[in-house]
Parts: C-alpha cells; sequence; structure tokens
C-alpha cells in the first residue's frame, strides 16, 4: 500500500497491516510453559507462523539470553519477515521479570506478549528499541484497561483455551474489543484448524492464537507421554479447575489421575497465586494442560507438518466461501441479499 493511499488509515487500522505482513499464515502459536522449545520456534518462523517463548521455559534469565540469541540469529538470516515473540509473566510473583526483560531489549525481540498481570510495567521498555507489546487478556474489562496503557496489541483468551482460560466466546470478546479497540487482535481458545483462523479474521480480529494444537509436535518440549495423551484425549478428557493456581485453567483429566488425583474431588482455590510451595509446583510439572480442541489432534507431526495442513484448510475455507458449488447457489439467492448496499429486506 503507498504512502498516499495508506494515509486515511487509522493508527491501529495501520499496525494491524503491519503485524500481519509477510506471514505465512495469520498464525501465531502461543506461549507454553514446558513445551515451547527453542526448535518450534525456528520451525515456526522458517513456516511462516509467529511463535512465541515464555521466557520461564529457560532456566534463568542466562540460558534465556542464549536461547534468544540464537532464535534472534535465525530471525535475522531469514530476513526479518516473520516476527517471533518473547512471553513475559508480568504478575509480581514473577521474580525474573527486570533480568527477562532485559534480555528482551538486548536481542530487540520484535513482540512481547504480557501475561498474568499489568502490562505497564514493560510498554516503555519495549518501544524504545521498537519492539511491539501484545497483552494477553481475558475479559473486555482487562482489554480496556490493557489499551489505555498504550499496549499495540490484545490477544483476547477466550473459553476453551488450553492452560489459563477465559469465561468468554471468541465472537462476542471481539465484538466488545472492537467497541473501543481498533488495533491488532489476536484470538485463542480452541482453535484447531484453518477454518478458525479465517472465522477470528471475519469476526474482525486479526491472527489465531494455538497452543493445543501444537503440544503434540515433534520439535516440541513436551515429554512423550503427554504428547501420546493429548493424541489419544478428546473433549471429555478436559477438565477446567481453579484448584491449581486460583486462575481457572483447562486441564488433561488424565495427567490428574495419572498423579493420583480424583478430578472429581479438586478443592477450588479462589485467590491467584503463583507462589506455592516448591513440591507442588513440581507436582504440577506432570498435570498437563490442554484445550477444547484437543480432539482434533490425531498424530505426533512436525511443526512444518501441522503449519501446511493448517494452511491446505485455510485456502480450502477461502475456497469454500466462495467457489463451493451449494455456496454459490446460496449466493445467488438468499445471499444476494446480503451485500453491503442492499437495503434491509
Ligand atoms: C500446555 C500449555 C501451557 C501454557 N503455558 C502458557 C504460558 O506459559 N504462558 C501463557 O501466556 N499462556 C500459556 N498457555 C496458554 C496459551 O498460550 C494459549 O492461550 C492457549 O493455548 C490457546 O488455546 P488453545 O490451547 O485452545 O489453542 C499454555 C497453554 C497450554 C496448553
Amino acid at each position: 500500500m503507498t504512502a498516499a493511499s495508506s494515509s486515511h488509515l487509522s493508527p491501529g487500522t495501520l499496525l494491524r497491516e503491519r503485524v500481519t505482513q509477510g506471514l505465512g499464515l495469520p498464525l501465531v502459536l502461543a506461549p507454553m510453559f514446558l513445551v515451547t522449545s527453542v526448535d518450534m520456534v525456528l520451525a515456526s518462523m522458517a513456516s511462516g507462523a509467529v511463535a512465541a517463548m515464555p521466557t520461564l521455559n529457560a532456566r534463568s534469565p542466562e540460558i534465556w539470553d542464549e536461547w534468544a540469541g540464537t532464535i534472534a540469529a535465525t530471525h535475522a538470516k531469514l530476513g526479518g519477515a516473520v516476527p517471533w515473540a518473547a512471553n513475559l509473566v508480568v504478575h509480581g510473583s514473577n521474580p525474573r521479570l527486570a533480568a527477562d526483560l532485559a534480555v528482551c531489549v538486548k536481542h530487540k525481540v520484535p513482540w512481547v506478549i504480557t501475561a498474568l498481570g499489568n502490562p505497564r510495567a514493560v510498554v516503555e521498555t519495549v518501544h524504545g528499541y521498537g519492539g511491539l507489546v501484545f497483552a494477553d487478556v481475558n475479559t473486555p474489562i482487562l482489554a480496556r484497561k490493557a489499551a489505555s496503557y498504550g499496549v499495540d496489541g490484545l490477544v483476547l483468551i477466550c473459553s476453551g483455551a488450553g492452560g489459563h482460560t477465559g469465561p468468554m466466546t471468541p465472537a462476542a470478546f471481539v465484538a466488545a474489543v472492537r467497541e473501543f479497540f481498533d488495533g491488532p487482535i489476536i484470538v485463542g481458545g480452541g482453535l484447531v484448524d484453518g477454518n478458525g483462523i479465517r472465522a477470528v479474521q471475519a469476526m474482525g480480529a486479526d491472527l489465531a492464537y494455538m497452543g493445543t494444537r501444537f503440544i503434540a509436535t515433534q520439535e516440541s518440549a513436551a515429554v512423550e507421554a503427554c504428547k501420546r495423551m493429548v493424541v489419544d484425549s478428546d473433549f471429555a478428557d478436559i477438565i477446567c479447575t481453579n484448584a491449581f493456581t486460583g486462575a481457572w485453567a483447562n486441564k488433561l483429566r488424565p495427567s490428574l489421575v495419572a498423579a493420583g488425583l480424583d478430578p472429581d474431588k479438586l478443592v477450588a482455590r479462589d485467590r491467584f497465586d503463583l507462589n506455592r510451595p516448591e513440591e507442588e509446583v513440581k507436582a504440577w510439572k506432570d498435570l498437563w494442560s490442554a484445550g477444547h480442541g484437543v480432539g482434533s489432534v490425531h498424530a505426533i507431526e512436525s511443526v512444518a507438518e501441522v503449519v501446511r495442513t493448517l494452511r491446505q484448510e485455510y485456502a480450502q475455507c477461502l475456497a469454500r466461501l466462495d467457489q463451493d458449488p451449494w455456496m454459490a447457489r446460496w449466493r445467488a439467492s438468499e445471499g444476494a441479499r446480503y451485500t453491503a448496499q442492499a437495503p434491509h429486506p
């Protein structure tokens, strides 16, 4: 788009264009604690999808520094067309926030996705080196707050998401946020195929956020038994509980059973707290997360294979909406009444 033709567009709209430009698919591989690996991020980038790395997957800021250096070098080698992201827990209980943020500055990590708290603490710093800040939020109230702190984009976590989830359906959440925010919107929660990617665009968002679909990839750092469980599970195996951190999260029931817990007798916690005794946190490593879309994962594949499948599904979805004989028939009769110019019937 030329400067002349884009001059009438709002800064938010221009940013929406910027964050989706050059991608092979409007997709972000969502950050996953103990699952996202450096290899996953590199494979995603090579496949044309943005990927986000939780900085806490590295056991120390020094290791995070090494990882960020490796990813940044590949990003540069690939020409920088596909950005990558760091996922920073901005909750007050994260003692590594300052050190991990300094690594983001050092390597000029293109996007920073904040989670579990107020993004205000990182906005100025990330903007200082030209990076973009996306805040992960799960209600319109939190979205409005994050927008008021000057974040560039919002990640709307909707019901059905693996790990910490949200209470709202995507369509209602995007509609509510679009009333006050015209910048980039990423939507996550139960998205597993190319149709879902197209659907979030139709809702008015820009990018799909997928975690569960990528747990069982070859490059994932999840243990083999977890990958198997994801492949073997479906929606009936998902439990939504606030028993572990106090925030609602979707978990794999069989992993709770294997860890000796009774999924039907969990004790609710009403206060969010990441600071738990060491033994308890260690035990959480065996309590695996996945979202409503888990039943759509049927094999352990490479990241490239999954992205390729998603691209095919996305292309087929576009074609179906455009060329499918049934859709064409519908458009010729009923659909004609719905063109933008048509008067209300
Ligand atoms: C195993 C697992 C670990 C997760 N860890 C994180 C994390 O460290 N930080 C974060 O912001 N979100 C985390 N999430 C949430 C995802 O980033 C994302 O919101 C979610 O996967 C999207 O829903 P989906 O799983 O249905 O695709 C995790 C999700 C899963 C499944």
